[in-house]
């Protein structure tokens, strides 16, 4: 598309994006091998010498993957029956055509988004493609430790949540704004917390959240918060127990440990205020990014959060229990978010997806994948609108709630940016900085 900047590549040397193909990618996949590879004997407990064969094969595979990348060889098409297999060796055709030819859409040469997306979807071939372990998810230990390392702060959360629901009829409306921008920043500082960024390095959170709100004020490089809280309260209709006038609030969920339990305390703020009456999480339908959503995640989550010996934890775990039986909270997954697509693409790509996102009042990305797939993932300026970058995505009012990990950022102050670049030259990639960006498409 005309005056559109390029996709960012590893084969700009010296990028970010290929460092992260470079170091952090075979990192990260050598980490899957090892994972394997030391549950060899439950797989043999569980499944017998099948499951040993079956262990021996997809190390082979993922061995093969990290070679290929290593060696900068063409990106292959994938060989599953997973549904959505066809879907993937469409859009490598698209980008052979794109690129010249098949040697040219290589890890090293084709874009970064699309190689690293294509990872995470080879693992899962790898898996397929070696049952009985198909359904094993390789990020599962790293996930459930960065939860219960996190148990302090989780705890601090929820004591800070039941003062709130306790005086929830007395609050002013102010009151209300004040704790639900604290939710809000939690819910945006719970972004620090991936595995994917580390390469699976220790990433849990420690300290009370709402304590440490005040001093990372001043990282909140854009912060669109009081339009988010107009959208809410415009949001509102009389007659709210109706179906039609239900507000209803899309939380595009990131990743599993503490910042899910930040999500999930946002999410249950909202419905407790009256502010939004429904709340659809969307997570991932296969292991992704290291430590993102799946619907197992989820459930086991808030399991977890109902057995935690911790009295309002465990009080909120039951409430969200009840909000899922209830019609009340909604979890889906859609093949999309695990594909590689800029989400200018949803439209035509995901057109019942984007259908279903048109229903909601409010829909909250989480996280940097999502930021970088909001505007493409491409060099922009850093002073270009969100909304140009958005290049026409907008199904409802969004806003993304971010901590930078990746050298994409948009919508930026003249000169703030080459400022921040010069005082902090890692101001985009350490987590640091993080936005509370705005688009409202519908009356803004
Ligand atoms: O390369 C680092 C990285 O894996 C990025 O590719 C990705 O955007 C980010 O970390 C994951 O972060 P998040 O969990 O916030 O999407
Ligand atoms: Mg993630």
């Amino acid at each position: 598309v005309d005056g559109v900047p390029p996709s960012l590549s590893a084969k700009v040397v010296g990028s970010f994006a290929y460092l992260t193909v470079r170091d952090r990618l075979p990192t990260i996949l050598t980490k899957v091998i090892d994972t394997i590879h030391r549950n060899k004997n439950k797989f043999f407990e569980e499944y017998g010498e099948e499951g040993i064969q079956a262990e021996k094969q997809t190390i082979g595979l993922l061995s093969k993957m990290r070679n290929e990348l290593q060696t900068d060889k063409p990106v292959l098409a994938l060989t599953d029956t997973l549904q959505d297999a066809e879907y993937w060796n469409q859009y490598l055709q698209k980008q052979q055509k794109l690129q010249g030819d098949e040697e040219s859409v290589s890890w090293f040469k084709s874009p970064w988004l699309y190689v690293e997306c294509y990872m995470y979807r080879r693992v899962q071939e790898a898996l397929w493609l070696n049952p009985p372990i198909s359904d094993y998810d390789v990020f599962n230990e790293g996930k459930t430790q960065s939860f219960f390392e996190s148990q302090q702060a989780m705890m601090a959360l929820c004591t800070y949540l039941e003062g709130i629901n306790k005086n929830m009829e007395d609050l002013s409306k102010n009151q209300l704004l004040e704790h639900f921008n604290k939710l809000l920043q939690v819910s945006l500082w719970g972004n620090k917390c991936d595995l994917s960024i580390s390469a699976g390095q220790d990433n849990s959170q420690k300290t009370s959240p709402i304590d440490s709100l005040n001093s990372l004020q001043p990282f909140i490089l854009v912060n669109d918060s009081n339009m988010v809280w107009s959208t809410l309260i415009s949001a509102q209709r009389p007659g709210q127990s109706e179906k039609t006038t239900a507000v209803r609030v899309d939380i595009v969920l990131d990743n599993a440990g503490f910042e899910l339990f930040t999500d999930l305390v946002l999410a249950d703020f909202l419905v407790s205020s009256g502010l939004a009456h429904e709340v659809h999480f969307h997570g991932k339908s296969i292991p992704w990014f290291v430590s993102d959503v799946t619907a197992n995640d989820f459930q086991w989550t808030i399991q977890q959060t109902m057995a935690a010996n911790h009295k309002w934890m465990s009080k909120n775990g039951v409430q969200w229990k009840s909000h899922l039986k209830e019609g009340v909270w909604f979890y889906h997954d859609h093949r999309f978010w695990t594909q590689p697509h800029e989400f200018c693409d949803m439209a035509m790509d995901a057109p019942d997806l984007y259908a279903t996102l048109q229903g909601a009042d409010l829909l909250l990305f989480k996280g940097d994948l999502n930021y970088r797939k909001l505007t493409g993932d491409r060099d922009w300026d850093y002073t270009v609108g969100f909304s140009t970058a958005l290049q026409g995505f907008g199904p409802a009012p969004l806003c993304s709630l971010r901590t930078l990990k990746a050298n994409v950022q948009v919508g930026l102050q003249p000169g703030q940016g080459e400022k921040l670049g010069s005082q902090d030259p890692d101001w985009m990639t350490s987590g640091k900085y993080a936005v509370i960006q705005f688009y409202g498409s519908k009356s803004e």
